[in-house]
């Protein structure tokens, strides 16, 4: 099953707030609902997000009563502004959004309101079929760096679960245990929202790869005791020099696994590559609510006193130095990524 799909003209997303205690498929009719889920993170995960936006756009043009393509236009521009809003750190949100507005654009001479909906869907589809193509494509780039018999930290939830199917580092993991090596992961738990613990222990059970979870501060210890040898995580934003923005906690393990020559792979798809900006610097990082920080209990208990404050970035930057390559579905890129990373980006 995808993550994120259309049927009986609904969006449907499995509801990943709630995994691994339930598995439910919400339905989506109206755009404004899907950028809310966006934002409450019933789907999360760059790619994810940007095909959530896509069918959102899709819905807006069926939600929008104008029989002229003037007027559907200026009320898909609207509901893009919406979507785009929903989640600022993942390119591929504004992206995918850009990509169907783009398509609207230029045919909207030669269509009628109807023709320019369905166009809209069909670009939608289209976009989501084209992420479980381009993620098995990386996976397979991938995958071959890694060896029989390796143990590798992962980050956040890079699997299905964060793309339309398959996935970016976790599809490379999952391709290489396809491929007979045998693998070890150990599951970064990934604090605050728990992405590791939840969603990516969930979906090593289900393909069968031996994981453990480990708390985030304890990656540099297995690090420098040689226990791991190597480390893969995704990216929502990478800048053009190879900044990579991805889920808060990876520069520190970045630092940790550079520090021990322990090779580092930000596997992306090239959508979400920003060739605009010019460093990690210039990537807008998300604050999300405080709540996700305090709510946490333990033995039952809330963890931190009833007033405590907290902060809550969501993301941060691994700088490309600490990187030894960027997975694309072009191939690797290896350093110097200013000069490298444009030309696999098409
Ligand atoms: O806040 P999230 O769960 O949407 O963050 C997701 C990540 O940081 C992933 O690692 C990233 O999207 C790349 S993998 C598809």
């Amino acid at each position: 099953m995808r993550t994120v799909f259309w049927e009986n003209n609904e969006l449907k997303m499995i509801d990943q707030r709630i995994l691994p205690a339930r598995f439910e498929v919400v339905s989506y009719r109206s755009h404004k609902d899907v950028a809310f889920a966006i934002t409450d993170m019933v789907v999360r995960g760059a790619p994810a997000i940007g095909a959530a936006a896509a069918f959102g756009l899709a819905l807006a043009g069926y939600e929008s009563a104008s029989s002229s393509t003037e007027g559907l236009l200026a009320d898909l521009g609207a509901a893009a502004a919406v979507l785009k809003a929903s989640r600022p750190t993942a390119v591929n949100l504004a992206w995918a959004v850009d990509r169907l507005m783009g398509v609207a654009e230029k045919i909207k001479e030669e269509r009628n309101a109807d023709q320019l909906r369905q166009l809209i869907l069909a670009e939608a589809q289209k976009l989501a079929d084209e992420d479980v193509e381009i993620n098995k494509r990386m996976a397979e780039h991938g995958a071959a760096l890694i060896n029989d018999g390796d143990t590798i930290i992962h980050h956040c939830n890079t699997g299905a679960l964060a793309t339309v199917d398959w996935g970016t580092a976790l599809g490379v993991i999952r391709t290489a245990h396809e491929q007979g090596k045998r693998i070890h992961v150990l599951v970064d738990e990934t604090r605050p929202r728990l992405q590791g613990a939840r969603l990516t222990a969930w979906e090593l059970e289900q393909y069968g790869i031996p994981y453990e979870i480990i708390s985030d501060n304890m990656s540099g210890y297995f690090l420098k005791a040689g226990k791991a040898q190597k480390v893969f995580f995704g990216a929502d934003r990478v800048a053009a020099n190879g900044d990579v923005a991805n889920k808060i906690g990876s520069y520190m393990l970045a630092l940790a696994a550079h520090d021990n020559n322990v090779p580092v792979y930000s596997v992306v798809p090239t959508s979400t590559v920003d060739l605009s900006l010019a460093h990690g610097g210039l990537i807008p990082i998300e604050e999300r609510n405080t709540d996700e920080v305090l709510g946490i209990q333990f033995h039952g208990e809330p963890v931190a006193p009833k007033n405590a404050k907290a902060r809550n970035p969501a993301f941060d930057v691994t700088p490309n130095r600490l990187l030894s390559g960027i997975v694309t579905e072009n191939g690797v890129v290896y350093p110097p990524f200013d000069i490298n990373l444009a030309k696999v980006v098409r």
